[in-house]
C-alpha cells in the first residue's frame, strides 16, 4: 500500500528512484509518480505500472540529484493522473511538491482552510493540503525542515511523508506518524554523502543497507551533508543506524513464474528456519519469546489474539490449540472490530498479535486500543523484525519466513501457525499440561514438518488438474470443521482474492442451516477433510452435499475413509499430521487458488484493489 522513495546524492538519482518504486511494487498500487528537483521542479506521473512510468521519465529525459517518488493505492478520490502522487503547490514564486502514505482524518478542515487563504485544488486527495499546508510554512519564511515540522503538527491521521521544494537544492524531508519510513544511509567521500528516504528497506538495497527506523512523531532532512532528526516535540533525535540483513536474493523471482509460486514453494525452508531456536532445544522454553515471557505467561489467565486477514486464520486455528492443549480460554478478534468495539477487558490477559507485515494500521490500533483498556502484557508474531508491531509489544516471536511479495498470503501464514503452535506447547508446559513424553512426540513431529510438507508440495500436477475445472466458475463453498474450519476460510479467500471468483467457507456441520440452498451441479464444494476425530461427521456432510447434486473437491490423509466415485473428486496429500494437520492442509488450497488464477490469467502477485501491507485503515 502506497510506497515512497526519496533520495538526495551527487549522481542522478531518478534510476535510485525508479528501482526503489519497483521494489515496493509488491505493497500494492494503482498509479505512481516521481519529482524532481534542479534549478526548478519537474514532475512525471503515470496510472498503471512503475514500468510505465520508467518509459515516460525517460521520454522527458528526467535527471536530477534530488527526488521523491510515489506509488499510490488509491483511497481519497478515483485512480487518476491527477490524483497520482507527487502533489504540487505552487504560488508567489515558492514551490513545493510532497508525496504521501496514510490519510489524513481532518484534510476537509484543513482544505476548507486553504481554499480561504486562496490555494486552490486541483485533485480529489487529502494528500493534496499537506502540500498547500507545507507551502503556506515555507511562504511564511520557514526553510523546509521547519516548515515540515510546522505542517504535522497540524494533521490528524496517519502518514508518511516526502517533500522538496525549488531553491533548497540537495534536501528533502519526511514525517511519519502511524505509517512506516525508514531513512538510509548512503555512501559518503570527501565531496559529500548520499541519503535515502523509503518506506521499507527493500526500496533501498540496491544503494545502502544502513537503515534507522524512524518513530512516530519524527521529522527528518536529508541532504548531501549528512541527516538530522528532530521527535515530535522538536527535539534533537538520534535512531540507531542497523544493517539490515535483507539480502537482495530474497526478493528476486529465480525460477518461479510468481511471488505467490515461489512462497508457496518457500514454505517447508520457512518453517525449518522459525522452527530453529525450537528444534535444536531438547525442551520448548518461554524465553523463546522474550526475557519477560515466563513471568508474562506464568500470569496470563486469558488470550486475547488480534489480527485480520488471513493472520486472523491464523489466529482461529491457534485457538483450537491453545484451548486443547494449554487449556487457557482464547479469544480471537478481527483487529478492525475490536479497535471501535466497547468490549469487556479481562484482566490478565495476554494480548497476541499477530502479522506478516507488523504494520497493519488496523492490527496496530487494535493493539494501542487494548492498551488503553488496561492489557499491557502483549506478544507480536510477526514477519518484519523491525516494524512498529514488534517494537510495540512487550514480547516477540518472528516468524522467519523472508519477505513475502506475493499479495496473497501464504508463508507467512504457515509460519505464523508453526509459532502459535509453539506457543501452545510452552503454555500448557509451563502449567504441567504436557508430560515430557508427549513434549518430545511432538518436538519429533514439528522437526518433521518441513519433510511432510515437501510431500505435500508433490500435489501440484493433481491441483492443476482440477484448476482447470475450477477456472469457469463463478462461485465455490469451501468446508472444513474443528481445527481445520479456518483452513477452510483461509482455502476461500485465497481464491477469492487472486482468482476472483467468489468463495464462502462454511463449517460443515453449518451446511444444512442454510447454505445448502446453494448448492447444485454449478456448486464446486472443496472439502478439507484430514482422518481427524471428526471425520465421520464430515463424510455425513458430504452426503448431504452429493445428494443435491454438487461437486466434490476432496483434500483427504493417506488412508482416508472417504471413497473417490462419480462426482468425489479426492486428492490423498500422505500420512495425517494429527495437530499439526492444518499446517499442511492448508498447502494445496493456496496451490489450488495459484492454478486457478493462473488459469484465468489474473495478475497473481498483484490482484486488483489489493495491497500487501494494508497501512491505512
Ligand atoms: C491475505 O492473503 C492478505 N494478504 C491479507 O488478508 C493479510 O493477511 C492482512 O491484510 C493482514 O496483513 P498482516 O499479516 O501484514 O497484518
Amino acid at each position: 500500500m502506497c510506497g515512497i522513495v526519496g533520495a538526495v546524492a551527487q549522481r542522478n538519482v531518478v534510476p535510485i528512484l525508479i528501482e526503489g518504486l519497483r521494489r515496493l511494487e509488491y505493497r500494492g498500487y494503482d498509479s505512481a509518480g516521481i519529482a524532481i528537483l534542479n534549478a526548478g521542479m519537474e514532475r512525471v506521473r503515470s496510472v498503471g505500472r512503475v514500468s510505465d512510468l520508467e518509459a515516460r521519465a525517460r521520454e522527458m529525459h528526467a535527471i536530477a540529484p534530488t527526488g521523491i517518488a510515489h506509488t499510490r493505492w488509491a483511497t481519497h478520490g478515483g485512480v487518476s493522473e491527477k490524483n497520482a502522487h507527487p502533489h504540487f503547490s505552487s504560488r508567489d514564486g515558492v514551490e513545493v511538491s510532497v508525496v504521501h502514505n496514510g490519510i489524513i482524518e481532518n484534510h476537509e478542515a484543513l482544505r476548507a482552510r486553504l481554499l480561504g487563504a486562496g490555494y486552490r485544488f486541483v485533485s480529489d486527495t487529502d494528500t493534496e493540503v499537506i502540500a498547500h499546508l507545507l507551502h503556506s510554512h515555507v511562504a511564511s519564511g520557514l526553510k523546509l525542515f521547519e516548515a515540515m515540522q510546522r505542517t504535522v503538527r497540524e494533521l490528524d491521521g496517519a502518514y508518511a511523508i516526502a517533500a522538496i521544494r525549488v531553491g533548497e537544492p540537495h534536501t528533502v524531508v519526511g514525517s511519519r506518524r502511524g505509517s512506516p519510513l525508514l531513512l538510509g544511509v548512503g555512501e559518503s567521500n570527501p565531496e559529500g554523502c548520499e541519503n535515502f528516504l523509503a518506506s521499507d528497506t527493500s526500496a533501498l538495497l540496491q544503494v545502502t543497507r544502513r537503515v534507522a527506523y524512524l518513530e512516530d512523531g519524527d521529522v527528518v532532512r536529508i541532504g548531501t551533508d549528512g541527516y538530522s532528526i528532530v521527535d515530535a516535540e522538536g527535539k534533537p533525535a538520534r535512531r540507531p543506524i542497523v544493517e539490515s540483513q535483507l539480502s537482495a536474493e530474497s526478493i528476486d523471482l529465480g525460477r518461479y513464474e510468481h511471488y505467490m509460486q515461489k512462497e508457496i514453494f518457500e514454505q517447508p525452508g520457512a518453517i525449518a528456519n522459525t522452527l530453529e531456536m525450537v528444534t535444536n532445544a531438547s525442551s520448548v522454553s518461554a524465553g523463546l519469546f522474550g526475557a519477560e515471557a515466563d513471568e508474562i505467561f506464568a500470569r496470563t489467565k486469558h488470550i486475547l489474539i488480534l489480527a485480520c486477514g488471513t493472520s486472523y486464520h491464523a489466529g482461529l486455528v491457534a485457538k483450537y490449540w491453545l484451548e486443547a492443549i494449554a487449556g487457557i480460554p482464547v479469544s480471537v478478534e478481527i483487529a478492525s472490530e475490536y479497535r471501535y468495539r466497547d468490549s469487556v477487558a479481562l484482566p490478565k490477559t495476554l494480548v497476541v498479535t499477530v502479522s506478516q507485515s507488523g504494520e497493519t494500521a488496523d492490527t496496530l490500533a487494535a493493539l494501542q486500543h487494548a492498551t488503553t483498556l488496561g492489557l499491557r502484557d502483549s506478544l507480536s508474531i510477526c514477519n518484519v523484525p523491525e516494524s512498529a508491531l514488534v517494537r510495540q509489544s512487550r514480547l516477540r516471536f518472528l516468524t522467519r519466513a523472508g519477505p513475502e511479495i506475493g499479495v496473497a498470503s501464504t508463508k507467512a501464514f504457515t509460519t505464523q501457525l508453526t509459532v502459535l503452535f509453539v506457543l501452545a506447547l510452552v503454555l500448557a508446559r509451563q502449567r504441567r499440561r504436557l508430560a515430557p513424553s508427549r513434549e518430545q512426540e511432538l518436538l519429533a513431529q514439528l522437526r518433521h514438518l518441513p519433510a511432510a510438507m515437501n510431500h505435500v508440495l508433490a500435489c501440484e500436477d493433481a491441483v492443476r488438474h482440477w484448476a482447470n475445472r475450477f477456472a469457469p466458475k463463478q462461485h465455490a463453498l469451501f468446508l472444513g470443521r474443528g481445527v481445520h474450519f479456518p483452513i477452510a476460510q483461509e482455502g476461500a479467500l485465497k481464491l477469492k482474492e487472486i482468482s476472483y471468483i467468489h468463495a464462502e467457507a462454511y463449517a460443515a456441520g453449518e451446511l444444512k442451516h442454510g447454505p445448502l440452498a446453494l448448492v447444485d451441479r454449478d456448486m464446486p464444494v472443496v472439502v478439507v477433510a484430514p482422518n481427524d476425530a471428526l471425520i465421520e461427521k464430515l463424510k455425513s456432510n458430504l452426503h448431504e452435499v452429493r445428494a443435491r447434486g454438487g461437486e466434490l473437491f476432496v483434500f483427504a490423509d493417506r488412508d482416508t475413509l472417504i471413497e473417490p466415485s462419480d462426482g468425489i473428486n479426492i486428492i490423498n496429500l500422505g500420512d495425517h499430521a494429527g495437530l499439526l494437520s492444518p499446517i499442511l492442509h492448508v498447502v494445496p488450497l493456496q496451490l489450488l487458488a495459484y492454478h486457478v488464477a493462473l488459469v484465468r490469467g489474473t495478475d497473481v502477485d498483484k490482484p486488483r484493489n489489493l495491497a500487501n501491507s494494508v497501512t491505512v485503515e
